[in-house]
């Protein structure tokens, strides 16, 4: 028998996944770790606490397989974050996180200083306040002293890499995410990092998904049980790889994945970047691929905000019943019609990515009357959710990429309801598949495709991924959703200048 692993470095924690060469799930272990918001706006993290989670969940997994099997191992991981490195590799401040909204100066900065279209041009993304690039600049400007000791950056996953094989590496999916990454030729953009002033030194190798970057060591091998060597895959950024977990690998299958951050994602066989930046092109996991996502901040994450809200005391009487409170709540929501009789939810409680790339956007309950009740709240954070994914999926529908059917996944996925108004909303079946393990099924796939199991990244989904459930959208509701659709867009625009003012009055 052969096993791959994969490894994904998320936002709440380290979760190691081992599968055998058709797929089946083996093994699995999780280890979290907590983010921190030293200021309003902040979100950072210690890499030493993902240092030690890999290695817990690695020795975990590899007490529970036999270790003897393992043909490789594939990193995912959340993507934008900065790990700043000195010249003895050592970590000289906390990584800032992807949901850091600290950069908003930086992003002008840049922006003036190559120009909007030249930029998109150079990177085919414009500059948001999550990426990279911002990060470094930040740095510059506010931690001189940091910035001087810099020698290395690396993604979140990717020092777990050099903690493991010793190797600077990243991914091309990844690096997309930097803002200093030429997307369409696949390697580092030199020209853009001299014009910011940024040392392309600093940058690791850069590689295809289910490249191989460098074998475990010695070292890393006493700590967790595997074996020394085994070969350490590129994998992919946690967008990417979850996109190889869910068999996203052909044009019209699409995805959409609620977890804390809500994100449609689709697989494109050529580089198409939209001109005003509202979503990503960035390179596939999948060899000689792109894909465009859009990017919503708050999804299962504006449902965890409204339950911790307003369902604290059902929730102690649902968890002393057994039942889940996601059930509770949303039954409660399925009480009441479509569309919660005008009552709307926007979901931008962290500011917002796709499309508006504003981060003073909050989030908003309109259209309260004394009818509605936390049922009618409980509906319209569903819809707005489905409302705010629908914005990505009509603008990757406009860039000529249609969106035949879409695979969910993430936490969110779980509830039929949900999927239903998803369905009704963006107009297209909504799917789950056999597995949902998220990116670090993905990582898997990539090390099987390195160890030369499949052929190919497209071999191996064909092989392993299978459709288990199907949600068709009503055609009647979804015209009636198309019309609060169109209020809810308008509603972003009427408060965009308040939620400037409303920053501005918070200092
Ligand atoms: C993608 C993004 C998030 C993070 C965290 O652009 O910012 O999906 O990767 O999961």
């Amino acid at each position: 028998m052969s096993i791959v692993l994969g490894l994904d470095i998320g936002t709440s924690g380290a979760k190691a996944i081992a599968m055998d060469e058709t797929g089946r799930l083996l093994a699995s272990a999780l280890v979290e770790y907590p983010l921190h918001s030293p200021k309003p706006g902040w979100a950072e993290q210690d890499p030493e606490d993902w240092k030690k989670a890999a290695f817990t969940a690695l020795k975990e997994l590899a007490s529970r397989i036999s270790v003897a099997d393992v043909k490789g191992l594939g990193l995912t991981g959340q993507m934008h974050g900065s790990v700043f490195l000195d010249a003895e590799n050592r970590v000289i401040r906390p990584a800032i996180l992807w949901c850091d909204q600290r950069t908003a100066a930086q992003c002008d900065w840049i922006t003036e200083k190559v120009g909007p279209s030249r930029l998109i041009e150079m990177v085919s993304n414009p500059a948001l306040t999550g990426f990279t690039a911002p990060k470094i600049i930040w740095l510059r400007d506010e931690e001189p002293a940091h910035y001087e000791r810099v020698r290395k950056v690396l993604l979140p996953k990717d020092y777990i890499r050099f903690v493991l094989t010793g190797e600077y590496a990243t991914d091309v999916a990844d690096a997309s995410g930097t803002l200093l990454f030429n997307v369409k030729e696949r390697c580092w953009h030199r020209d853009l990092m001299s014009a910011l002033g940024i040392d392309a030194d600093w940058m690791p190798s850069a590689y295809e998904g289910p490249q191989v970057t460098g074998y475990l060591t010695a070292e890393a091998s006493d700590i967790t049980g595997l074996p020394k060597g085994i070969p350490v895959v590129a994998g992919g950024g946690d967008q990417a790889a979850n996109g190889v977990g869910c068999g996203i690998v052909r044009r019209g299958v699409v995805s959409a994945s609620l977890g804390t951050s809500g994100v449609v994602f689709a697989h494109a066989d050529q580089v198409s970047t939209d001109p005003e930046g509202r979503l990503h092109t960035f390179c596939h996991a999948v060899p000689g691929a792109w894909h465009i996502m859009g990017v919503v901040l708050s999804a299962g994450g504006a449902f965890q905000w409204f339950r911790n809200a307003l369902w604290q005391e059902a929730w102690a009487a649902a968890k002393a019943e057994g039942r889940e409170i996601y059930e509770v709540i949303t039954a409660a929501a399925a009480e009441v019609p479509a569309g919660a009789e005008g009552l709307l939810f926007l979901p931008y409680l962290t500011g917002e990515r796709t499309p508006h790339k504003d981060p003073f956007a909050r989030g908003a309950f309109v259209g309260l009357s004394l009818r509605h009740d936390r049922r009618y709240m409980a509906r319209a954070v569903l819809e707005g959710v489905a409302y705010a994914m629908n914005d990505s999926a009509v603008l990757i529908r406009n860039m000529g990429v249609p969106v035949d059917q879409v695979r969910c996944s993430g936490g969110g996925a779980r509830s039929r309801l949900w999927r239903q108004i998803m369905a009704d909303v963006i107009g297209a079946p909504m799917i789950t598949i056999n597995v949902d393990e998220g990116p670090a099924y993905g990582a898997a796939i990539l090390a099987a495709v390195a160890a030369g199991i499949y052929g190919s990244v497209e071999e191996s989904c064909d092989a392993i991924i299978h459709e288990v459930n199907r949600v068709e959208p009503d055609p009647d509701t979804g015209k009636a959703y198309a019309r609060w659709f169109e209020a809810y867009q308008a509603l972003y625009w009427a408060l965009a200048p308040e939620y400037r003012r409303i920053s501005q009055i918070l200092g």
